[in-house]
């Protein structure tokens, strides 16, 4: 199959269920589902896929460094990024929290995300499934997608020096490709899990209106 990825015509709403997979955009639709802030992000070619391939080879030694000062430089360029961080938004010295185990920790993890996503590049189902479910995750981190992109400017900013003379404009816009594929993917996940707990909420409220209900009329 295809997706927003490859190009290759999959509904690129697919990925709006939830437990029992995926569901095409036409019947989430009914569901009022914002399935992303924007238009669906243009697709990697085959050539785009390898060379973030080959660039990954060299940045993937790099990857807690790489991680640790992509988030430092989001906290100082979006500070509002850092409230989002319960373990870090008291810390307000970036040198102090440069060398926090949370953040290195954090840094790490989203890091193996992106291995993971290079790892999927052909795997496009499996790629479109774990960036949807990280977005519904976000979702419960209380973290907005307005924030998403900024992450794949810092992430670009970081590795254009380590790449040195390997980085060049095709490169730039292959991974630029990637992380509006996947910010993109999230948003959609985020959404999804949004509106689930509306669903869930209101039902809830209903059920306690109509127990007090029931309970009222038996008092009568
Ligand atoms: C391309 C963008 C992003 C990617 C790929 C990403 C990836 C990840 C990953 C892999 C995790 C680990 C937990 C899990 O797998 O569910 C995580 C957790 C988290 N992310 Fe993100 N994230 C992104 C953007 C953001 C932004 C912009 C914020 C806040 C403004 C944020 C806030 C959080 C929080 C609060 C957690 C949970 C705490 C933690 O694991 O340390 N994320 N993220």
């Amino acid at each position: 199959m295809g997706c927003a990825l490859s190009g290759t015509g999959l509904d690129p709403g697919k990925a709006a269920g939830d437990v029992n997979g995926p569901v095409p955009r036409s019947e989430a639709a009914g569901s009022e589902l914002i399935a992303s802030d924007s238009d669906p992000p243009l697709p990697l070619s085959e050539q785009q896929k390898e060379l973030i391939r080959q660039s990954w080879v060299v940045l993937h030694q790099d990857i807690a460094r790489v991680g640790i000062i992509m988030f430092i430089r989001l906290f100082e360029t979006h500070p509002e990024c850092k409230d989002v961080f319960f373990l870090f938004r008291d810390i307000d010295d970036l040198q102090q929290l440069k060398m926090s185990k949370e953040l290195q920790s954090h840094g790490l993890r989203v890091m193996s995300f992106i291995e993971k996503s290079v790892a999927r590049l052909e795997q496009e189902d499996k790629l479109e499934q774990l960036a949807f479910e990280l977005g519904r995750s976000h979702c419960r981190y209380n973290a907005p997608p307005k924030y998403y992109e900024y992450v794949g400017v810092q992430f670009i900013a970081v590795v254009k020096p380590i790449l040195k003379e390997k980085w060049t404009a095709n490169v730039e816009e292959a991974w630029e490709g990637l992380f509006d594929y996947l910010t993109w993917t999230m948003k959609r996940g985020y959404h999804d899990a949004e509106q689930s707990n509306n669903i869930n909420q209101s039902s809830h409220t209903k059920r306690r209106a109509q127990s007090g209900l029931k309970a009222n009329q038996n008092a009568v």
